[in-house]
């Protein structure tokens, strides 16, 4: 049976691409971010994950307000990466898990959320930079499945919503017959606000309470509805609902290996987080 190793939740801001691009990592205004990752890739080493399951928002990439699905699913053996409009490098396209990404559906959609599918599928900074955070080679030494969460179009699902999809997920893992490590990656958040009078709003005392509660009291954030998070963690904050997800995942309880936050990064409160089962993820 796969084995559900633990869970990582990272900031995603496109301003990283152009600081791995241009080699800024040991700047003053980057080190104490890049800093936080070292233990994450030490943890990496350890655990040795062979298939990352990747809870992400897509920016206007591969779906457009044209065509806005409100959970996808990747099931593509292969993903490539490109830019949005932000100006910043592609980066080594992704080797795809489809057997998982076709486990997870079949699960999902038995478990009643009804899931857009996608053969085919181009991702963008929210799992390229998380990714080359993780793996700074580049050489990805795990396969993908991308879970992608609208928070682009309103309207969006609530926090509720997005961690039972996460505990879905996170069931489907622990019950998939195959001899493999298997881990959560959610990206996005923490708070900010790119836009419109509060742009560059940050919360702090929120981000910090909000980190503490995926470990002692996780489903404390789902009290809160799409406007309250937007008003507390600003427009763009909402992306906290792909650590909501990977959070679900993980189960009843977990303990925290490691966690870091830094303000700024570019617009962004950056949270990084590594979390593991306390006991094994049962399906
Ligand atoms: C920024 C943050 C994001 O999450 C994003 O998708 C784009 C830009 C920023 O802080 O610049
Ligand atoms: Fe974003």
């Amino acid at each position: 049976m796969a084995q559900l190793v633990g869970g990582i939740a990272t900031s995603h801001v496109p301003a990283i691409g152009r600081a791995i691009a241009k080699h800024l990592q040991n700047e003053p205004y980057w080190k104490p971010f890049f800093d936080g990752y070292g233990p994450v890739h030490r943890w990496l080493a350890d655990q040795r994950p062979d298939v990352l399951v990747v809870f992400y928002n897509d920016h206007g990439l591969n779906f457009f307000l044209d065509k806005m699905p409100t959970f996808a699913i990747g099931a593509a053996r292969r993903y490539g990466t490109a830019d949005e409009g932000w100006g910043i490098p592609a980066l080594p396209p992704f080797e795809g898990r489809p057997d998982l990404s076709w486990h997870l559906i079949e699960r999902l959609v038995a478990d009643e959320f009804d899931v857009t599918t996608c053969q085919e599928m181009v991702v963008d900074h929210a799992v390229a930079l998380p990714m080359a955070l993780l793996w700074p080679d580049q050489q990805w030494p795990v396969q993908i499945v991308p879970v992608c969460i609208n928070t682009v179009q309103f309207p969006l699902p609530t926090a509720r919503r997005c961690y039972a999809l996460g505990e879905s997920v996170g069931r489907a893992i622990a019950a998939w017959d195959v001899d493999a490590r298997v881990a959560v990656l959610g990206t996005g958040g923490l708070s900010h606000q790119l836009d419109g009078e509060r742009a560059g709003f940050i919360n702090r005392d929120f981000d910090l309470q909000f980190m503490e509660s995926l470990v002692h009291d996780p489903k404390w954030a789902t009290r809160f509805s799409i406007h309250e998070l937007v008003e507390k963690a600003g427009t763009q904050g909402v992306e906290l609902l792909m650590w909501l997800a990977t959070r679900g995942a993980l189960g009843e309880s977990v303990r925290c290996a490691h966690r870091n936050y830094h303000i700024p990064i570019s617009n962004t409160a950056s949270g990084l987080m590594v979390l593991e089962p306390v006991a094994p993820r049962t399906a």
